[in-house]
């Protein structure tokens, strides 16, 4: 017996606090779908296989690279990318990047805040080190990582008292 091909399957999920319904191939990529069906272009492709970070989003409140992860392994899931990101925490990170000149030409920035917000989340003090450590991930071609990692640094202090 023979299964039938299927060419389209229908994802529930919310987006940015936004409950959204979309219609993918099975192939389809988390990245591609916020790119090119939900115009979230913020979320950028950079290597597309798992290697750069610049893709990452939250699922689920935890970081993942949209590049390799399938849409369809995202049903009923809860997604933030860049364009989703508010609180005081990422004002803190935006304005210490700005002031730490941690981007060049910024490509890597969206997955870069990602990430430090899922760090300091968990991590509201980490060291230099757990911010080298942790943030390894995430590549940037520009910057020589000091500016990042110093912006990061700034915004890891327990009365929140980094710039911003
Ligand atoms: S674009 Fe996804 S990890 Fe590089
Ligand atoms: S600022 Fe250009 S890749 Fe990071």
């Amino acid at each position: 017996m023979t299964e039938p091909i299927v060419d389209t399957l229908v994802v529930t999920l919310t987006v940015n606090g936004t409950p959204t319904r979309v219609e993918v191939e099975p192939r389809t990529s988390l990245c591609d779908l916020l790119r090119d069906t939900l115009a979230l272009t913020g979320t950028h492709a950079g290597c597309e296989h798992g290697v750069c970070g610049a893709c990452t989003v939250l699922v689920d409140g935890a970081p993942v690279r949209a590049c390799i992860t399938l849409a369809a392994a995202c049903a009923d899931a809860t997604v933030t990318t860049v364009e989703g990101l508010s609180g005081p925490l990422v004002d803190r990170l935006r304005a210490a990047f700005h002031a730490e000149h941690a981007l060049q030409c910024g490509y890597c920035t969206p997955g870069m805040l990602i990430s430090a917000v899922d760090l300091l989340q968990r991590k509201p003090e980490a060291s230099e080190d757990e911010i080298r450590r942790e943030m390894s991930g995430n590549l940037c071609r520009c910057t020589g990582y000091v500016g990042l990692v110093r912006a990061i640094r700034a915004c890891a202090t327990p009365a929140g008292t980094g710039p911003g």
